[in-house]
């Protein structure tokens, strides 16, 4: 969460920001040791803004249609979507995640009262949720750190009939390729779910986004040249993919 927030700080300083996230320097500047993301994490900097851009625009056009409606922002890190989408009076947000996270988030926001205790593996977790709205759930960067049983959780639980999840997945190949990059191991984390996965026990697919052509059209120069070429291989276009469901 820590990485992704430095992304979006380093994205918004930047000539041409993707997801100009005006609330995430001042936040990083309350961290005391924020990370050095080096070449090979900070590389990632334009997919990481590109994917929360492309959230907040679904987020958007949802809240738009929906004035009283019950927000689950799950995993939510550190992330302001919240302070960015503004919901109205009528919207219930929830920033959803583990316990650290969310005392962390406390200390660091002004206003935490989003901030939400939650392990989103743990069914018990959704029943302080209210379940008599229309409901949108958000997983950013969250679905591919749970297991194949932790996925379906989510789905089961999360979604209420009616609700909307928008989810980010990776390409089968990719948590073995993720498990080599040494930031990730250092970290002592790794992916451990794929897009597979999410298809096995997800609703009704509404949309699907891929991520790298996202960066790819959101970025110049040597970086969108490089981008395109690894789009033009169809398992790397897929690496990640943004996708919205609906559950009947
Ligand atoms: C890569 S971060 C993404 C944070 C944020 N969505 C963003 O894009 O900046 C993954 C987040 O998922 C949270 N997470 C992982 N497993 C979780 C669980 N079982 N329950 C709740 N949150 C979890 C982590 O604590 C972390 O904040």
């Amino acid at each position: 969460m820590l990485w992704t927030l430095t992304m979006h700080a380093h994205d918004a300083a930047s000539e041409r920001p993707i997801l100009g996230d005006r609330y995430a320097a001042d936040l990083l500047a309350r961290v005391d040791d924020p990370p050095d993301l080096g070449l090979s994490l900070g590389g990632n900097t334009p997919l990481i803004c590109a994917r929360a851009k492309l959230i907040d625009d679904i987020a958007r056009g949802w809240l738009a249609r929906h004035d009283e409606a019950v927000v689950l922002h799950l995993g939510c890190g550190l992330d302001s979507r919240v302070l960015r989408l503004d919901p109205g009076p009528g919207v219930r947000w929830f920033d959803v995640d583990q316990e650290p996270v969310i005392e962390l988030r406390r200390r660091l926001y002004d206003d935490s009262r989003t901030a939400t205790v939650g392990d989103v593996t743990d069914p018990s977790s959704y029943r302080q949720f209210p379940a008599d709205l229309p409901r949108l759930v958000i997983a950013e960067g969250l679905l591919m750190y749970l297991d194949p049983a932790g996925v379906r959780t989510v789905v089961d639980r999360a979604l209420t009939p009616g609700s909307t999840l928008v989810a980010d997945s990776v390409a089968p190949w990719v948590p073995w390729v993720a498990g080599l990059q040494p930031a990730m191991r250092a970290a002592d984390t790794g992916f451990r779910s794929s897009t597979a996965d999410l298809a096995r026990v997800a609703p009704r697919l509404v949309d699907e986004l891929s991520l790298v052509d996202a960066t790819a059209t959101r970025t110049d120069g040597l970086t969108s040249t490089f981008v395109r070429l690894f789009a033009l291989v169809p398992p790397a276009r897929n690496a990640m993919v943004l996708q919205t469901y609906e559950r009947p």
